[in-house]
């Protein structure tokens, strides 16, 4: 069964970008593909911060990574590009970590002016190791997505349409590299 993992760089436990990332996780769960995901603000920040390449926490996530037909890189953009923490996190992996995997950029911000993030941004750092192959990037503001506090805390997301078709086209894309 071919595996998807869902790398997600939001500092934010409850951003927006979850709304995107969950999303995507259901289309493929329901397509019959087994998926993960990082959630790099669970990582212990003291082994981003001191790039502790052997903190098991890390080596679990890799192992994730590694065994990954295809990789959704999920990111708020900060400073018009993806979030340092991300970087962090990337720079735990090893050099080839992407090699052989198909990528589905996602990226959420405030505004369109960043849409080249993906492109001057992430993907020179994924292609220094070694992602050659993608999909179609789905970027959207946050305007595209209603974040709603229920009173046991947790949060539920709403996406709008066009983001919504956005999504499960890029999804169907992922599905016929991955067959
Ligand atoms: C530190 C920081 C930097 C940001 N920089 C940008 C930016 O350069 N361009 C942009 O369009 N949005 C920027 N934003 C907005 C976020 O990308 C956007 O609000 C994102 O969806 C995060 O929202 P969330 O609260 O749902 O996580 C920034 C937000 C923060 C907190």
């Amino acid at each position: 069964m071919h595996k998807v993992v869902i790398l997600s760089g939001s500092p934010n436990s409850s951003s927006r970008l979850n709304g995107m990332t969950n999303y995507i996780r259901q289309t493929l769960s329901e397509a019959g593909f087994q998926t993960a995901a990082i959630h790099v603000v669970d990582l212990p920040p003291e082994d981003l911060v001191y790039t502790r390449f052997n903190s098991p926490h890390i080596i679990a996530a890799n192992e994730l990574i590694d065994q990954a037909d295809a990789v959704i890189v999920a990111s708020p953009v900060y400073k018009a590009s993806f979030t340092g923490v991300l970087k962090a996190y990337i720079d735990l992996l090893p050099q080839k970590g992407f090699e052989g995997k198909i990528i589905t950029p996602v990226f959420i911000a405030g505004s369109m002016a960043h849409l080249l993030a993906i492109d001057y941004s992430l993907k020179p750092v994924l292609a220094s190791m070694g992602a050659r192959q993608y999909t179609k990037s789905v970027y959207a503001t946050d305007s595209a997505v209603t974040r709603e506090q229920l009173e046991s805390g947790e949060y539920i997301f709403t996406l709008d349409a066009d983001t919504q078709t956005r999504l499960s086209e890029t999804v169907k894309e992922l599905t016929k590299y991955l067959q």
